[in-house]
């Protein structure tokens, strides 16, 4: 009897395409065609190893850390940020990009005062928090979900905390990089039982990845 499939979370967005493309470079059977915009969660392997679940990326390191999936493909800062328990073996080499606070150019040059006020919108608020704790900045951290630059245009933040990849929305928005809090980029997670109870499996999918990873 064959070994039942690996249950892989991919996440939907960026690194969709790309995780894709790696896990059939490394060998897996993944059917054409395959989108995130698919109304399909589930998806196995033409091979029958893997089982793929299409998840929102903030949701993967979840189903890696209770054990839904036995692994996930998402972008680091995603992991770093939900604090989840999980293993991360191998960072896969696409999807880069960096977590940066960004403030309004003409003010970029300043430094971030002691003041209680100062008004961070991000996406990443565990992330902001350890940022401005670490140097004894307080802050009034403003949780959002998407389009953070426009913050600081719309009055509502005085700075942002947010993933810069091109940096063409930071300067179509007239922002201007203050620091980097983290340098991301797609990664493989494994669920830490996974990892001894699958160990065949686990180490498979890990070698396979490794093998088409370009540094
Ligand atoms: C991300 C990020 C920036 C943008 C950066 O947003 O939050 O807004 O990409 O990319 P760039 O440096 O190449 O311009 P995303 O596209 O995920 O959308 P969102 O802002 O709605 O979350």
């Amino acid at each position: 009897m064959s070994a039942p499939p690996l249950t892989v979370a991919l996440a939907k967005g960026k690194v969709f395409d790309g995780a894709l493309r790696r896990l059939s470079e490394a060998g897996y059977g993944v059917p054409p065609g395959l989108s995130d915009s698919s109304r399909r969660l589930v998806v196995d392997s033409l091979d029958g190893r893997l089982r793929l679940l299409l998840v929102k990326g903030g949701d993967v390191p979840t189903y890696v850390e209770y054990g839904a999936a036995d692994a996930g493909i998402v972008g680091h800062d995603i992991v770093a940020e939900s604090g989840r328990d999980v293993l991360e073996p191998l960072r896969l080499g696409f999807a880069r990009c960096r977590l940066v606070i960004a403030a309004p150019t003409e003010r970029a040059g300043q430094p971030l005062h002691r003041r209680m006020a100062l008004r961070v919108g991000t996406k990443y608020p565990r992330l902001t928090r350890a940022y401005f704790e670490d140097r004894g900045l307080s802050v009034d951290i403003i949780p959002l979900s998407g389009s953070v630059e426009l913050g600081p245009l719309a009055g509502l933040a005085d700075v942002i905390v947010d993933m810069v990849e091109t940096g063409a929305t930071l300067k179509e928005n007239h922002l201007a990089e203050v620091d980097t809090l983290l340098e991301s980029e797609a990664v493989l997670i494994v669920n830490r039982a996974s990892h001894t109870l699958k160990a065949d499996a686990v180490g498979e999918l890990v070698a396979g990845l490794s093998a088409v990873v370009v540094v």
